[in-house]
């Protein structure tokens, strides 16, 4: 539960404080590692009761350790949560939240510009084999996704802005339509972090994020969170983890919640750096347009604008159309961008996308190679002579 202590402060107050209990750590100010499998108890009767809501207690390494726990309040505090399960990594997440929330027989809208894996994996894999069906929709609907809930629709699944392409979706739209209908909304939000972007407040009910990404910031750990606004749908949520038998490492949380402590200053250098890079980029040649909400002639800048209080490191170019060798001379070539998975990280990274094998309800147009940008923490003007000396690679290649 969200410490009573933190409530009213402003969120990098919350940031620099939250999770933490050195009263009962011996005054030492970060929560300590704590490796478990077996958590005795001092009665039969407390060992008998132990797996059972409310959760809010060590009964077996496997369901959770106080080092968990103090990263899941942290998160909590955060989004100005009721409660939040830490999970192995991002794509845990999300498939254990939508797993909670449907069974046989039940339709599911998810948006068209997923995460590539909640599409594949999730949605085309997890979610057929048990019968549900899936219904992607336009990311761009707003209010137009009552249209499209049947009677049987439990969960509508957002990711804003989408990934690859960074469509800005119409969240207080979306969770305004569908408010008292029973519909379960969920997001990923993994671009923004709670940090820029508070999904409850806008009426989400459930709040997934790769903490792989900026929360742990440093490319060092995997980790999956799941916010929750209400105490049942922590319990269903909670209850699912364990049965799925989800565990989230010790140093791993740890390094999450140090992760939280200074996620307010590297986001907002992300963002600054991003900027400037992604300015630069829209007055190239080479380069169609920026997928990036923050830039002010960005399709979905206004809506971002209205409700983000920023714009992390990572959008997408659309390049002039060029044999795939030339994309390979441009990234090959970098010196600054990595080309790999995974993004958050103080460092900067490149990879192709390939939108127009994943869009069905609104085919991707584009006709150029997309190259997703991730605008890392080093200086920006080093990024552009990078960027700048890609080009010329680029160029000498088509
Ligand atoms: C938007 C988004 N959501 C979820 C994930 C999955 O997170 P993880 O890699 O921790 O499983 C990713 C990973 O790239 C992502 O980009």
């Amino acid at each position: 539960m969200i410490d009573e202590k933190q409530r009213g402060y402003r969120q990098n107050t919350i940031l620099a404080h939250a999770g933490l209990d050195p009263e009962n750590n011996h005054g030492v100010v970060n929560p300590p590692v704590y490796h478990a499998s077996t958590i005795t108890f001092p009665t039969l009767e407390e060992f008998e009761t132990r797996d059972k809501p409310p959760y809010d207690g060590p009964q077996y390494g496997r369901s959770g350790t106080p080092t968990q726990f103090a990263f899941e309040r942290a998160v909590t505090a955060l989004h100005g949560g009721h409660r939040s399960v830490a999970f192995p990594s991002g794509l845990a997440a999300i498939a254990c939240a939508v797993n909670t929330f449907v069974k046989n027989g039940d339709h599911v809208l998810v948006a068209d510009t997923v995460y590539g894996p909640t599409r594949s994996r999730v949605s085309g894999t997890i979610l057929a084999r048990a019968g549900v069906e899936v219904e992607f929709y336009d990311a761009l609907i707003g209010d137009g996704i009552k249209d499209l809930v049947r009677d049987n629709t439990t969960v509508v699944y957002l990711e804003s802005p989408g990934s690859l392409t960074f469509e800005v979706q119409d969240v207080p739209a979306i969770t305004g339509v569908l408010k008292g209908t029973g519909v379960v909304t969920m997001i990923d939000n993994t671009w923004a972090s709670g940090y820029f972007f508070k999904p409850l407040a806008h009426g989400i009910d459930v709040v997934i994020e790769a903490a792989t990404k900026y929360t742990v910031g440093h490319s060092d750990a995997m980790l999956g969170t799941v916010t929750l606004g209400t105490e049942a749908h922590y319990q269903a949520v909670k209850g699912m983890a364990n049965s799925f038998g989800y565990h989230a490492a010790p140093d791993d949380c740890y390094l999450g919640q140090r992760g939280l402590r200074t996620i307010g200053v590297r986001l907002e250098r992300h963002q600054q750096n991003a900027l400037e890079v992604a300015t630069w980029l829209q007055d190239r040649d080479e380069v169609v347009r920026v997928m990036y909400p923050a830039l002010p002639d960005d399709p979905g800048h206004e809506i971002w604008k209205r409700d983000f209080t920023g714009a992390s490191g990572l959008f997408s170019v659309e390049l002039v159309d060029a044999p795939k060798a030339a994309v390979a001379a441009m990234l090959d070539g970098y010196d600054l961008f990595g080309i790999g998975a995974s993004w958050g990280g103080y460092e900067s990274l490149a990879i192709p996308g390939y939108p127009g094998k994943l869009r069905t309800a609104r085919p991707w147009t584009g006709t150029g190679p997309v190259v997703r940008y991730h605008i890392g923490l080093e200086d920006p003007a080093d990024l552009i002579d990078n960027l700048a000396a890609g080009f010329e690679r680029y160029n000498a290649a088509r």
